[in-house]
């Protein structure tokens, strides 16, 4: 196991930007922006396992192999936030999956202190702005959670896929890591919600937030596809959708895909 010291001077760090992001973060936690990575999460992984502590956050101004949900590639360029943040959650296992959909309602809280856009949030991880993706989010279990999140901020949009927007893009200017710290604030602060509370204030406050409800979607889950609409969050966090034949189905995160 490599020691913290070692993590981190394996990369380079940039204190100035890191400088804007410590005034929204609590007086014990870090964070680390470094000016290229492979991907923030390996690098929280390493963190975790050296002994960072809950709240940890690291950024990259970009990564070369920025990694998204199912195995998917996250395209990395300069000009999006790509940050990871270690947590140390005390709740059940089968609970972790609800921190994606806490992350999702940080980052929409965040931007819409910022910029003043609205972005809705795509059950489980996705936030859009209209149809198009501009944010999201991944967690991954290893030493700890890592959340990690991805927002498309000033990148060029021929570097991103064509279902993505940018915050720029949709009229919005707002300073990286001014919205890093932000995220940070916001998730933190959902997360002793959920750690004392459990999911019930939270699953209240997602509602508004959450896209396409009332609306017809499609899901692959593993080698199976669902048609039906969109219906709510039950109390643990996954969707109810009313299946075209009738019956209400519950989807867990884990492999799931909507197809709009
Ligand atoms: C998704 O929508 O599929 C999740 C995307 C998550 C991207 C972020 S960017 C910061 C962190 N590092 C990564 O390699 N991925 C996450």
């Amino acid at each position: 196991m490599k020691s913290l010291t070692k993590v981190v001077s394996s990369a380079r760090r940039d204190r100035d930007l890191e400088a804007r992001v410590r005034p929204y973060l609590p007086t014990r936690a870090t964070a680390y922006v470094f000016l290229e990575a492979e991907s923030t999460m390996e690098m929280a992984h390493q963190l975790a396992e050296a002994g960072a502590p809950h709240g940890t956050f690291v950024l990259a101004v970009q990564q070369t192999q920025g990694k998204g949900r199912l195995g998917r590639t996250w395209n990395s360029p300069k000009g999006g936030l790509y940050g990871s943040i270690i947590l140390k959650p005390t709740r059940p296992d089968t609970e972790l999956p609800q921190l994606s959909l806490i992350a999702g309602l940080a980052v929409a809280e965040a931007i819409r202190e910022l910029t003043g856009l609205l972005p809705s949030i795509r059950w489980p991880n996705d936030l859009l702005i209209g149809s198009l993706k501009v944010a999201g989010i991944l967690i991954e279990r290893r030493d700890g959670v890592v959340v990690g999140i991805g927002v498309n901020v000033t990148t060029r949009l021929k570097e991103l896929p064509k279902e993505a927007t940018t915050l720029a893009a949709q009229g919005a200017e707002c300073e990286l890591y001014q919205l890093a710290g932000l995220v940070h604030q916001r998730l933190m602060a959902w997360y002793d919600e959920w750690s004392e509370s459990g999911f019930a204030k939270i699953r209240e406050t997602l509602h508004p937030w959450m896209a396409g409800f009332g609306q017809p979607v499609r899901i692959s889950a593993g080698s199976e596809e669902f048609e039906g609409t969109a219906s709510d969050l039950d109390e643990s966090g996954r969707l109810v959708v009313r299946l075209d034949s009738g019956v209400l189905k519950t989807f867990d995160a884990g492999e799931v895909t909507l197809l709009h």
